[in-house]
């Protein structure tokens, strides 16, 4: 068990876990981008990790760029997404595969849906390492899923609470007691 900050987190999901759900989330985007060169963009912060371990699996030609959005939860959870980085300028007419940390209410794929909706791109994809199916209200059909979880906070693996927890190679769970 560890803590970060005033709360206690226990393991949940290890790295050979994740490393698998990795090969086969790049099985399937090799698949579908064959004969093209795909331009990832990493959702930062949470999915620096993911990305940086998809695009080392992913043998073919590919880009990688960044976008970063800062959403607000909480008490005044008013779901409100900022842009702090935006769409890199090169992606018209080319084929997007956007990666994200975790899905959760589905408010960051909606604005990324809404960023990329006035540039002319050739595909749109969204690649997520986790998933909570459970609260997703969202309506765009996330394209690649790594693991599922139940609605339960994770830490780890790039997510942080409050910025705490980011370098933990393996993902935690919340101890609730
Ligand atoms: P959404 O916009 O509600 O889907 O939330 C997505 C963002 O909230 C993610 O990119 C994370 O930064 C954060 N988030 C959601 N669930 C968790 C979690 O369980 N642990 C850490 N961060 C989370
Ligand atoms: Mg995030």
């Amino acid at each position: 068990m560890i803590k970060l900050h005033d709360k206690y987190f226990e393991p949940f999901i290890s790295k050979q876990e994740i490393d698998a759900a990795i090969d086969q989330m790049v099985e399937n985007v090799k698949a579908d981008f064959k004969e093209e060169t795909p331009i990832f963009i990493c959702v930062l912060n949470g999915a620096f990790m993911f990305a940086s371990d998809f695009i080392k699996k992913f043998d073919q030609p590919c880009e990688i760029s960044f976008v970063k959005l800062s959403s607000y939860h909480g008490f005044s959870s008013t779901g409100i997404v900022k842009t702090l980085l935006d769409v890199p300028d090169n992606v018209q007419g080319r084929s997007v595969v956007i990666l994200e940390d975790i899905i959760d209410t589905g408010k960051t794929v909606k604005e990324l849906v809404s960023m990329f909706s006035n540039i002319n791109v050739k595909k749109f994809k969204i690649a997520s390492m986790f998933y909570k199916p459970e609260v997703y209200s969202g309506e765009y059909n996330i394209d690649y899923v790594g693991i599922e979880i139940p609605n339960k906070f994770i830490v780890g693996y790039g997510l942080d609470y409050d910025e705490l927890g980011r370098n933990l190679p393996e993902v935690y769970q919340i101890k609730e007691n």
